[in-house]
């Protein structure tokens, strides 16, 4: 149960950052995308970008429930962990608000697409602090 419980915190962490390469792939094709096309990476580059785009909500949504398979493991042999807390109520929110955004915004642009690209940084700052420095336990 112990090596389950890291499993799903490890995939947790491969599953948020995978929902978050939606934004730099987005970039990188604005900014580089006409060079892109010239070259023979564009076929590899284009499928990844709509793999990456098409799929953001599902794996949005693995990560929160990986995250919430994790958390309720760990929680049921050590109890409140605070660092683990932050990092999953970053998460939920960040999912929360995806939802949001999605169903009553239609995705379109607003405050909820300014706040959904920052809590990113947020939660990657509180796995680092979860996992390795544990500066609040
Ligand atoms: C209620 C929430 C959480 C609690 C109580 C919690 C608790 C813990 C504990 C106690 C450990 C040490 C594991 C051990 O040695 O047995 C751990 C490891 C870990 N946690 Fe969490 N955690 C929570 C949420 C999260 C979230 C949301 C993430 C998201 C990425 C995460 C990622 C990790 C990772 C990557 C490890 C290291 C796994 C390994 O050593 O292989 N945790 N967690
Ligand atoms: C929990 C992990 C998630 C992360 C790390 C994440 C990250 C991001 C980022 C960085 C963007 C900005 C993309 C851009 O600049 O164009 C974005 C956009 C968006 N996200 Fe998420 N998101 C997550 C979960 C979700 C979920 C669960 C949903 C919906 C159910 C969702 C719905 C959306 C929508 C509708 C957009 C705007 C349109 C689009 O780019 O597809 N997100 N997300």
């Amino acid at each position: 149960m112990r090596e389950f419980g890291n499993l799903m915190g490890s995939l947790t962490a491969i599953l948020f950052t995978i929902a978050f390469l939606n934004r730099p792939v987005k970039a990188i094709n604005k900014m580089y995308g006409k060079k892109i096309a010239k070259t023979s990476f564009k076929g590899t580059f284009q499928s990844l970008m709509k793999f990456l785009v098409k799929n953001h909500k599902l794996f949005g949504a693995l990560a929160a429930t990986s995250a919430l398979i994790h958390g309720a493991v760990k929680f049921s042999v050590y109890g409140f962990v605070a660092s683990g807390f932050l990092t999953l109520t970053l998460i939920m929110l960040q999912g929360i608000l995806g939802g949001y955004g999605f169903r009553k915004m239609k995705g379109k642009a607003g405050g909820w697409l300014k706040i959904h690209r920052l809590i990113p940084y947020l939660v990657f700052l509180s796995i680092f602090n979860h996992v390795v420095v544990k500066i609040f336990w």
